[in-house]
């Protein structure tokens, strides 16, 4: 058992370092929240949705569930110092009620461990967006072209294979190397240089002839058609965007120092990560309908929106070639995010080295991957529950796990937790501390019980025959 080490002002510290600056933190929150999700997800998710309702019932998601949960899971990690397992355990002791309380962890494990899984295959599609841009492969393509240029690519399991042993490969190596050295430095350049590139693809866009119309599709409303179902994918997009719910911030929040504002952190990374959901949007949509594609096209939805876009560029092949080099970052530096919690708990509870732990979970990753390797190829047509195996994982962790752990973390931080622990953790008991605490005590768990009870429940009672 870990004990409860404590440094020279009787508060504990991390056994992986710290941070090296609040700007660190936040680069590192940041990196981890700015990924696939962003580009890839928010887009196609939102373009089967419906677009307009889903996009509200998105951001309101955001602002009143994302941001007291984040700021939850970063209060919790650094007042627990440990992975998320130990520290659940910790503090549920602590603060007077159970060590049970490291089930939450656990599944936070898991659900990092399930979506890493298939993060890593579209990842590994991305490394190969790379190579198609830079040899010129969607130069001129038609929309034809380029959707017979995707689904060739995805239907061919052995090339997917490959592309997702690169990426977890590589992410292990980044892994193993530790907090400091492995997670800083990428970020600096790549957020701010991804979004340079997107206004790049926002000019030739609103050029495009059809940008109100992308515009209406996702900003009007049809009330009508919002289903639960779309609710909850709404509020699933909003965690897995924001990286919460499964410990991810948690683990980071364990190596921040203790000077720095949670809330102000928070804010920058959920502004950060909303602002460039958004724009991604605002690039997919009017080429969806200035080339006659459908906005709810699935998975397949930006790497045949945008190669199309850069086929028609001058210098169109650079321009895609970096930017899907970015993309690739962005998804790396999303990728320690995901197996954060899982290496610093095999790492405190099985006394391995982090290139040892790296390494097994790693491994356990790469081999789930194949499930939906083979999702897009030899298994498309292989369905059961929410669809085929990636579309299971993505149902059960998206839309089930993450929600699930953060109605649980912000229980345990608004009630568990005694408000003198919270209030110290988020600097005193004034304004936010109030607002916060009204949040997660009441409207953010209240919230995702009303949206898990009307989508699952109905499933479930379908399920078992009810
Ligand atoms: N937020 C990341 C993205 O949008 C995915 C992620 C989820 C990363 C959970 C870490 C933890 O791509």
């Amino acid at each position: 058992m870990l004990s409860n080490q404590a440094n020279g002002e009787g508060k504990r510290t991390s056994l992986h370092g710290h941070w090296s600056s609040r700007m660190a933190f936040i680069l590192a929150v940041t990196g981890s929240a700015v990924g696939l999700g962003n580009i890839w997800k928010f887009p196609y998710i939102a373009g089967q949705n419906g677009g307009g309702a889903f996009v509200l019932v998105y951001l309101i998601c955001v602002v009143a569930i994302g941001m007291p949960v984040m700021m939850s899971e970063i209060l919790i990690g650094r007042r627990g110092r440990r992975n998320p397992v130990a520290t659940m355990a910790l503090l549920g002791e602590e603060e007077g009620s159970s060590r049970q309380w490291l089930w939450v962890g656990g599944m936070g494990v898991l659900a990092g461990i399930l979506i890493l899984s298939y993060y890593s295959v579209v990842a590994g599609w991305v490394l190969a967006y790379v190579a198609k841009s830079a040899t010129g492969e969607f130069a001129g393509a038609s929309a034809e072209e380029v959707s017979s240029i995707f689904a060739n690519f995805t239907g061919n399991w052995k090339a997917v294979a490959l592309a997702h042993t690169i990426f977890m490969g590589t992410t292990v190596l980044v892994v193993a190397r530790g907090v400091e050295r492995g997670l800083e430095q990428a970020v600096r350049f790549m957020v701010p240089a991804l979004l340079v590139l997107m206004l790049v693809l926002l000019g030739y866009a609103i050029n495009s002839g059809h940008f109100a119309e992308g515009l209406a599709f996702m900003f009007t409303p049809e009330w009508d058609k919002l289903s639960w179902d779309s609710v909850l994918a709404a509020l699933g997009q909003a965690f897995f965007t924001l990286s919460i719910g499964m410990g991810a911030i948690m683990a980071y929040g364990a190596y921040l120092p203790e000077e720095t504002s949670i809330t102000g952190a928070s804010a920058a990374v959920v502004a950060a990560d909303t602002g460039i959901a958004i724009l991604a949007g605002l690039v997919i949509f009017p080429l969806v309908f200035a080339n006659g594609l459908n906005p709810g096209g699935g998975p397949g939805l930006v790497f045949e929106t945008l190669p199309l876009a850069f086929g028609q560029m001058a210098g169109g092949a650079l321009f895609a070639t970096v930017f899907f080099v970015l993309l690739s970052f962005a998804a790396w530096t999303s990728a320690l995010g995901l197996v954060e919690p899982a290496v610093a708990w095999v790492v405190e509870h099985f006394y391995k080295s982090r290139a040892q732990a790296a390494v097994i979970i790693g491994a356990i990753i790469w081999a789930i991957g194949f499930g939906s390797v083979l999702s897009f190829s030899v298994l498309k047509d292989f369905k059961f529950l929410a669809g085929n195996v990636y579309e299971n994982i993505d149902y059960l962790t998206s839309n089930i796990m993450l929600p699930l752990g953060g109605l649980l973390i912000t229980v345990f931080a608004g009630w568990v937790m005694c408000r003198n622990s919270t209030a110290d953790e988020l600097g005193g008991a004034g304004f936010t501390f109030k607002a916060w605490r009204l949040l997660a005590r009441f409207i953010t768990p209240i919230g995702i019980l009303i949206v898990l009870i009307n989508a699952v429940w109905p499933v479930i009672k379908a399920a078992i025959g009810f």
